[in-house]
């Protein structure tokens, strides 16, 4: 049983909309499925999720550091790493409509498949007019999006023909040579990046889930030969970690594994760290890969460059090309996770005695957007300016709104809906006592606090924000 309803993805794509978390790209011009703008909201939490991994990844280890490659790398790039040739999908059309589809995104339409699973194009249901097996031939669809630069078209050299990069690891082991030299680093360490990433994807779509432009945060981890499988465990266990301490439910994630490669293919291990997005037709999807590498991509970078990437290991005084563990997690797809995973109504009591219902992002305080609301109890010629005073204190430590428009009620109804963490009342009695009320935004619960406490307060609730 499909433990999310099928309507919370649409809830919950309706409230980033309204709240200004994402809009969908170029709606004057009619707008497109392929790409999101990230709203007011939608950038603070983009950030504070980057600035979470950052931590938990670069800063909080002393053997990981971070770079930043250029998103256009030499072409060569794409041809030794085999995007050029293997980056592909296989294309259908339905026959019926015409729409394009890859196969491997196309459900059973007997058994409604909901594991993720391709279907047989015989059953396959087309997603469009929902015209059953009316399917063309498949045939290989580059993923790769491809630019020209410079004046000289068709030249593979400075100029030409490039590819927007559609991984973060590549430009990494481009200089893994250049990090070792400068920053002393030997295996097991890691090079971090967050990196924009394009892909030419066929069906895009199911809001931020897949998007032609997205952001991916990877760390490459280079250990020495055999020891990927043990790393390997370490960072599947320390990402998905890392998803349940933000908040995630560990019953909305599970860990997929991607088919062992046959004799002859890259000896490859993934494994997917699936969440429980109730995307239509599929109910999980991937948030981040967990790929031991091995030697495959430096090897073939060291043969086509011409380059020796290989280390010397002092301490048994021999030389070898370092493995490569890679967890790259999706940025864009874990906005659109921890939004899904944060969505919830529940009831509040409402001025007239009764309750009302309300939605609420229960974010953890290290991701909301706005980490504290000040509200005067009304629009006042005393409350608004000792609430505004009160706000510009705080802002020197947090984003903090202040908002005097409309019912008190409301108010803190668009709080929860956008996940502000704490609201902070200015009412009438502050006049007298020079106290206010913290409203906590998952239980409700209001206590009196002195003013001149406040940013104490909530710097002890908001630390590591
Ligand atoms: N370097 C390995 C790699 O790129 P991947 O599984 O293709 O592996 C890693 O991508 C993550 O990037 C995925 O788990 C997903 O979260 C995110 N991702 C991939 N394609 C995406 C797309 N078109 N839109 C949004 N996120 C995407």
């Amino acid at each position: 049983m499909p433990k999310r309803a099928a309507t919370a993805l649409a809830d919950v794509v309706s409230l980033a909309r309204r709240r200004g978390f994402a809009y969908p790209s170029g709606e004057v011009y009619g707008a497109t499925r392929a790409a999101w703008d990230l709203g007011p909201l939608g950038v603070e939490l983009r950030d504070n999720l980057r600035r979470q991994w950052w931590r938990a990844v670069v800063h909080g280890r002393d053997d990981v550091v971070g770079l930043d490659a250029s998103i256009i790398l030499p072409p060569a790039t794409w041809v030794a790493s085999g995007h050029e040739d293997g980056f592909a999908d296989p294309l259908t059309e339905c026959r019926s409509c015409r729409q394009r589809f890859r196969v491997d995104h196309l459900r059973d339409g007997e058994t409604g498949d909901d594991d993720g699973r391709p279907a047989d194009l015989v059953s396959a249901v087309c997603p469009s007019c929902g015209t059953r097996g009316a399917w063309t031939e498949p045939r290989r669809f580059s993923g790769l999006l491809t630019t020209h630069v410079g004046a000289a078209e068709g030249d593979e050299g400075e100029g030409g023909r490039h590819h927007l990069r559609p991984e973060a690891a590549q430009g990494v082991f481009l200089n893994l040579a250049n990090v070792v030299t400068t920053s002393r680093s030997k295996p097991p360490f890691g090079i971090a990046q967050v990196a924009t990433c394009f892909r030419n994807e066929i069906t895009p779509g199911d809001f931020l889930f897949r998007t032609r432009e997205f952001e991916q945060m990877s760390l490459a981890w280079f250990v020495k030969p055999g020891e990927g499988p043990r790393w390997h465990t370490y960072w599947l266990e320390e990402r998905t970690r890392w998803y349940v301490d933000l908040g995630i439910d560990p019953d909305d994630l599970r860990h997929h594994e991607h088919p062992r490669p046959g004799p002859g293919e890259h000896t490859t291990h993934t494994v997917d760290i699936d969440f429980r997005f109730g995307l239509p037709g599929s109910e999980w999807g991937a948030l981040e890969g967990v790929t031991d590498r091995a030697d495959h991509d430096l090897r073939a970078h060291a043969e086509a460059s011409g380059r020796d990437l290989s280390f010397f290991d002092q301490a048994a005084g021999e030389r070898w090309l370092p493995h490569v563990v890679e967890p790259a997690a999706g940025l864009s797809r874990a906005v659109m996770a921890f939004l899904v995973a944060a969505h919830a109504t529940d009831e509040a009591p409402n001025t007239k005695g009764g309750v009302d219902q309300r939605t609420v992002l229960r974010l953890d305080p290290r991701l909301a957007p706005v980490k504290a609301a000040v509200l005067p109890l009304s629009r006042n010629a005393e409350l608004s300016p000792r609430a505004r005073a009160l706000a510009t204190e705080l802002r020197a430590s947090w984003p903090v709104e202040f908002d005097d428009a409309g019912a008190i009620g409301k108010r803190y109804r668009r709080q929860d809906e956008i996940g502000t963490p704490y609201c902070v009342t200015v009412d009438f009695e502050t006049l007298d006592d020079e106290a206010v009320t913290v409203r906590e935004r998952d239980t409700m619960q209001q206590t009196r606090v002195p003013l001149a406490g406040v940013a104490d307060l909530l710097a002890q609730k908001l630390r590591g924000c």
